[in-house]
Formats: structure tokens, sequence, C-alpha cells
């Protein structure tokens, strides 16, 4: 199992959902550097657990633990070793899991892989927890991006039938993506905020979830970073957000929708504003040949609903081979998006942080 992102800046990731806790080794982060932890602490809270009516009841603190790497505030160019502690278990929610599989969770699959020493509770390893020790590491990265000008920031698109309002891709800003970060919910438009809320409660009191789409984009990146073929912008990121459980698709620029427009439609043109070339609109999403063209990066990913849901539907006991019926108990999000926000700009910090180093 490879939980290992990057090749400059390596961060593993180590620990499952219900494990005494959780964490991430980064190697080959720079020394001398001074992390603003409350920042840092401050990026976390937005995905920790428990904080809203819309998210899983699990409260954890998720406190960051610097064992390694940090010395009287500074990098010191050894592994950054930060330990999160599991606090809020409650491992019989999952006993059932082991025979009767959840529809769209990794149990079926895990099973298959480990047969009986896969760690169900909580979904072990596949769990949306392990993202805590991935934001702590984003967030460290961030600053390193920071220092070279440059901003990552996410919001949700949209949610179900709900859409918020879309970044102008070829001209967001800093203060664009540092208006989302103070947010409850990261959203453009408060009141598009307002009806995703609805929207996700009226899901959880159905017994059901819900998806929904996050957009994502990172300014200031010099132009000529990446490479063409395997290794570009668009590959490395893709690779690494589909570590985060529940993306299911991604698309740069205009995306999907480039299918649809002509070569006029979609080329963006280019022209001269103070001897830096620039275009006029951003279709494809700030790189081109896998190389950064300097204008703002920008792509979408899909979330799926959550796959645990109280609704009653159809499995499988694996210890019985019969068909029977699941309604998942416990304590889940019942919707994945809002908290996952904060997954994506980790990612695509270290992702670009690995680049730029
Ligand atoms: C922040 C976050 C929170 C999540 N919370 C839940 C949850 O409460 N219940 C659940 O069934 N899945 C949750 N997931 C998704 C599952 O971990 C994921 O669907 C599962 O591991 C299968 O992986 P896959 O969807 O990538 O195939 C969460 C994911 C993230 C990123």
């Amino acid at each position: 199992m490879s939980s290992l992102l990057g090749s400059r800046i390596k961060v593993q990731i180590f620990g499952q959902s219900h494990s005494k806790a959780i964490g991430a080794v980064i190697d080959g982060f720079p020394s001398g550097i001074k992390p603003d932890m409350e920042k840092i602490c401050r990026f976390m809270q937005r995905r920790a657990p428990g904080g809203s009516e819309i998210t899983t009841k699990r409260h954890e603190k998720d406190e960051v633990q610097i064992v390694s790497g940090i010395v009287d505030g500074y990098t010191v160019g050894a592994p950054i070793c930060a330990v999160i502690n599991n606090t809020d278990i409650r491992s019989s929610d999952y006993a059932q899991l082991r025979d009767i599989p959840r529809p769209g969770h990794s149990d079926y699959s895990a099973f298959i892989k480990h047969g009986q020493f896969h760690d169900i509770r909580g979904g072990g390893h596949f769990s949306g927890r392990l993202t805590a020790p991935l934001c702590f590491a984003g967030a460290l990265c961030m600053q390193l991006l920071e220092k070279k000008g440059i901003t990552v920031g996410a919001h949700i698109f949209s949610v179900a039938d709900v859409n918020d309002a879309a970044f102008d891709a070829a001209n967001v800003t800093v203060s664009d993506l540092k208006a989302l970060m103070d947010k409850e919910l990261s959203v453009i438009n408060d009141e598009a905020g307002f009806r995703i809320k609805q929207r996700i409660t009226a899901a959880k009191n159905e017994g059901d979830s819900v998806g929904g789409i996050i957009e994502c984009a990172a300014v200031n990146v010099p132009a000529g970073i990446g490479e063409p073929m395997f290794d570009g912008i668009e590959n490395r990121l893709a690779a690494a957000i589909f570590g985060i459980p529940a993306i299911k698709g991604i698309e740069f620029g205009a995306g999907f929708g480039a299918a649809k427009l002509k070569g006029s439609q979609n080329n963006d043109e280019f022209f001269y504003t103070d001897k830096t070339v620039k275009t006029r609109t951003n279709n494809h999403g700030g790189v081109l040949g896998g190389i950064s063209t300097g204008m703002p990066i920008v792509f979408r990913v899909a979330v799926k609903p959550t796959p645990s849901i109280a609704m009653e539907q159809n499995s499988v006991s694996l210890s019985s081979h019969v068909n029977t019926v699941l309604s998942v108990k416990g304590r889940h999000d019942p919707c994945i998006v809002p908290r996952a926000v904060s997954c994506i700009e980790a990612v695509t910090a270290i992702v670009l942080a690995d680049f730029l180093i």
C-alpha cells in the first residue's frame, strides 16, 4: 500500500481512522523556515470533523504534535514527523461491515485484497480521516509557496443541483482566494452557501447523502514549471488528488466542456501586458503541454456522495454467501464536499511545492 506523495518533498501518510494516532512524515522540506503554527491550525480546522450540523458528529480536535524536524520554531532539514491522536472512536459501529460491505465504500475491495486482515474500523487506512495529516503537510507547503507569492484556494462549485458562482478563470486574484478561507462554508456567493447547507441537511434527513464539485485555483505560479508527457502539472495534480478518498473526476480549464467548442472558441489568444504574455480567457487552465503558462492554474474536482448512508441498500453477506440488506449506522458526513475543500488545497500546495523547490 503506497501512501507516499512527491519526489523532492516526500509526504508519507500513516495510520488508520481508529488507530491510536495518524500522521505524516515530510521529508525534503527546506531548513530555516519558521512555520506559522497558528495559521496551520486554522487551516486544519476547516477540514476537522464535528464543526457543524452538516458534518459528521465525530469530534476530533486535530491537534498536531511535532515529533521531529522543527527545533525552536524553525525547520532543520530533518524529516518533519507530525502526529495527530485519534480520540473520538466508536469501533463497534463497524463490526457488521466486515461481513456485509457498504455499497460505494472500500470494504469489499479491501476484503478481496486483505481478507480478515483489513482494519475495518472507521474505514481503516481508506478513511477520509487520513486527510488530516495531508492538510498539515499541505498547510506547511502553502507557507513555502506564499514566500514565492503563490496562493492556492478552492471553493464549493456545486453540491447536488445547487451551484456557487465560478472563478473568473483568467482573472482570479489572491484576495479572491483569501476571502474564501475565512468563511464557515467556502463559497463565493453566500446565498448559494445557504442553499447548499439546506440541500445537505435535506439529504441527511432522508438518510441519504449528496456529492458535488470543488473548484481550485493557484495564482502567480510562474510560467515554465512542469514537463511534457508523463510528468506534467496536470498529471501530477491528478494523481495526487485521486489520493483523496471519494474523488471521482478532475478537469482542467474548460475541461470536458472544451470538447464541445471550436478551436476558435477554445484557444486562449495571447497578448502582452507590461512585457508579460497573458491570455484573455483561460480555457487551458494555466497549463499547456504539461507546463505552466503563468495564467492561474484552474481545475474542478468531482466528489461522490458519501457512501455510508442510513437508507437501506442491498449488499451481501461474505460469510454466508447470501444477499442481504444494509443500513449503515454510525457517524458520517452527509456530504464530503465542504470538508474536502481544504484537502484539495493541501494536495495542490504539496504538488506545486514539489515542482518549485
Ligand atoms: C474529508 C472526507 C470525509 C469523508 N467522510 C466519510 C464518511 O463520513 N463516511 C463515508 O462513508 N465516507 C467518507 N469519506 C469517503 C470515503 O473515505 C471513501 O469514499 C472510501 O474510502 C472509498 O474510497 P473512494 O470513494 O475513493 O473509492 C470521506 C472522505 C473525505 C475526503
